[in-house]
């Protein structure tokens, strides 16, 4: 890969994948992000983005100028997207036309779990690397620390960590500044090249978590647990009907199987241990 890569990042201005910009910018690279209109170029510019390309996943004329020099691409998927498979897959085939020499995908741990129609919308992405002359990288990240972080403020305001699955439920979860320095690490080196990786810190139950809440805050903190729709309506995601209706399939799995994940592949990746979900709470309650 050459001195400076120009690294095109799709989801710079969205909730995790911002992440990505500092890593990659500590390695040296130039970071450009792909946004679909100026007011969001000002959210890409304020996460610490150098260059701006204005463009849309569904566009793949506007992918190929934003491509134009381009040595490397961060790709995540928008989320619940019906069409999340068919915009991956264009900028795959776009990253060739372009002569991009690496793509790193964050994907979702388990994307071969049919029952969980999102998660196999990134099968198609996977299947188009590997169909592909693009040095990849899949990262396969489990749930995100940093969701709690997300519902904080409710958390500590109801003194309760409420979730719509059953509060013993084991779930593999993981810090996303993680796999953003496993993205970063991937874009800027070559000991990634052609890995598919699970990503997780580990497994915890929600009574686990709120414990560690609570010996953070001081507090009794109650681990909860909701019906869909009055959690719903608590946290507001902001999602349409269709959308809402898969993330009730997630729960609905999280509540009869958990999810599973183990810290094997992240701590070989990172050379030190994952974040751990005890220091990611402390970091909130501070
Ligand atoms: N939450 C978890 O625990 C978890 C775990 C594993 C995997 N994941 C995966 O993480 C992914 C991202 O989720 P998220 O909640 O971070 O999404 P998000 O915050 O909504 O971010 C989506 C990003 O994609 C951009 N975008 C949307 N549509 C686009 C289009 N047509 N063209 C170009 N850019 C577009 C958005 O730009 P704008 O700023 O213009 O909207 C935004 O930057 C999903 O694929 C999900 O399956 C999530």
């Amino acid at each position: 890969m050459s001195e400076s890569p120009i690294v095109l990042v799709i989801g710079a201005t969205g909730k995790f994948a911002r992440l990505v910009v500092p890593e990659l910018r500590r390695r040296g690279a130039v970071v450009r992000a792909l946004v679909r209109d100026q007011s969001r170029a000002e959210v890409a510019r304020a996460a610490g983005v150098e260059q701006v390309a204005i463009g849309d996943l569904r566009d793949p004329a506007s992918l190929d100028r934003a491509l134009s020099g381009v040595t490397g691409v961060f790709h995540i998927g928008p989320v619940f997207a019906a069409d999340e498979a068919e915009m991956g897959v264009a900028l795959v085939k776009a990253a060739e036309r372009a002569g991009v020499e690496k793509f790193v995908f964050s994907s979702v741990n388990q994307p071969t779990n049919m029952e969980l129609k999102h998660h196999a919308s990134k099968v198609p992405v996977e299947s188009a690397l590997y169909n592909s002359r693009l040095r990849y990288t899949i990262l396969q990240p489990a749930n995100f620390m940093q969701n709690i972080g997300l519902a904080w403020s409710a958390i500590v305001s109801n003194r309760a960590f409420a979730e719509p699955f059953p509060a013993d439920a084991r779930i593999a979860r993981v810090d996303y500044r993680d796999v953003a320095e496993a993205a970063a690490i991937a874009l800027t080196e070559s000991r990634l090249d052609f890995a598919t990786l699970h990503l997780s810190a580990g497994m915890f139950d929600r009574r686990e978590i709120a414990a560690m809440i609570s010996a953070e805050l001081g507090v009794p903190i109650e681990a909860g647990e909701l019906g869909f729709d009055e959690w719903v309506a608590v946290a507001r995601p902001p999602y349409g009907e269709e959308q809402l209706q898969l993330l009730a399939t997630v729960y609905d799995h999280y509540a009869r199987y958990g999810l599973g994940g183990n810290s094997i592949a992240l701590s070989a990746v990172l050379q030190r241990e994952p974040r751990s979900m005890r220091a990611y709470i402390r970091e909130c309650a501070a």
